[in-house]
């Protein structure tokens, strides 16, 4: 089936994810969906995060996209059991990565840096609830980090700071494994890095859901037989900010809506 795979965001988080989705299907086409204007999704609502979630799935399957990646921790968690019930299309999305994170700490305790609205959400409560016992969990939302990074100004001060004080009191309290639960996250790995070396295992999921995408596709028998991929990226937001966050051979497929 050669339609597009749809995939949509808060911002440009997502990319994070449409990245490591290109990588490993190099052939399918791709329609990403970046609502930047309404960016960040995780001190909305669960009510604004659906009514965001079911605008830009509509508009992914007006684009005629055969599965939408809800490339948004915040949005899946608080969003997709309504879009499953909604639409008749198959809907792949991302949480925080607690079960490979509590298989690999070796000092059983385990950070995790989200956004708001995925913390509160009850899917990650469940998951916290089914697969953390033995484990101590230490949450933070990692409030200011998405409003930096879709700034078109730089912010590496104040970004270098807010991890320093969201990561550091967890390194105090002997956390050698953190998720990333916000796909904006991944952009800040470096930064990690440079800060705490490596005293911190990171773990982010954009490879496993792209392993996901392609099980689904196979599935339902839907991957692509065409060997012409073609990507198209559209925002609500700022159209210089998304280019920034692009492949520069595919800048000049940006639109803004
Ligand atoms: N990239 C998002 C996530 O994975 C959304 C962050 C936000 O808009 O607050 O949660």
């Amino acid at each position: 089936m050669n339609a597009p795979i749809g995939v949509f965001d808060s911002g440009v988080g997502g990319l994070t994810v449409w990245n490591a989705l290109v990588h490993l299907l190099d052939q399918e086409s791709t329609i990403y969906y970046c609502d930047s204007a309404y960016a960040p999704y995780g001190n909305r609502s669960k009510e604004e995060i659906l009514e965001r979630s079911i605008k830009a799935t509509e508009f992914l399957i007006d684009k005629g996209c055969k599965l939408i990646l809800v490339a948004c921790n915040t949005a899946t968690t608080n969003a997709i059991a309504e879009l499953r019930s909604m639409y008749p299309h198959p809907f792949v999305g991302i949480e925080p990565a607690i079960k490979p994170a509590v298989l690999m700490t070796k000092t059983g305790k385990v950070g995790v840096l989200a956004t708001k609205g995925t913390l509160y959400s009850s899917m990650f409560h469940k998951t916290v609830t089914d697969y953390t016992s033995g484990i101590e969990l230490i949450t933070q939302e990692g409030t200011g980090l998405v409003e930096a990074i879709e700034s078109v100004e730089d912010k590496s001060k104040e970004l270098l700071r807010l991890l320093d004080s969201y990561l550091q009191p967890m390194l105090k309290h002997n956390v050698d494994t953190l998720v990333l639960g916000c796909t904006h996250y991944p952009y800040l790995i470096p930064m990690i890095e440079s800060l705490f070396q490596s005293k911190l295992r990171i773990i982010e999921s954009s490879l496993p859901v792209a392993l996901q995408v392609k099980k689904r596709l196979e599935e339902i028998k839907a991957l692509t037989s065409s060997n012409k991929a073609s990507h198209q990226f559209y925002t609500t937001g700022d159209l210089e900010l998304l280019k920034r966050f692009v492949p520069q051979s595919l800048q000049e497929n940006c639109y803004l809506l």
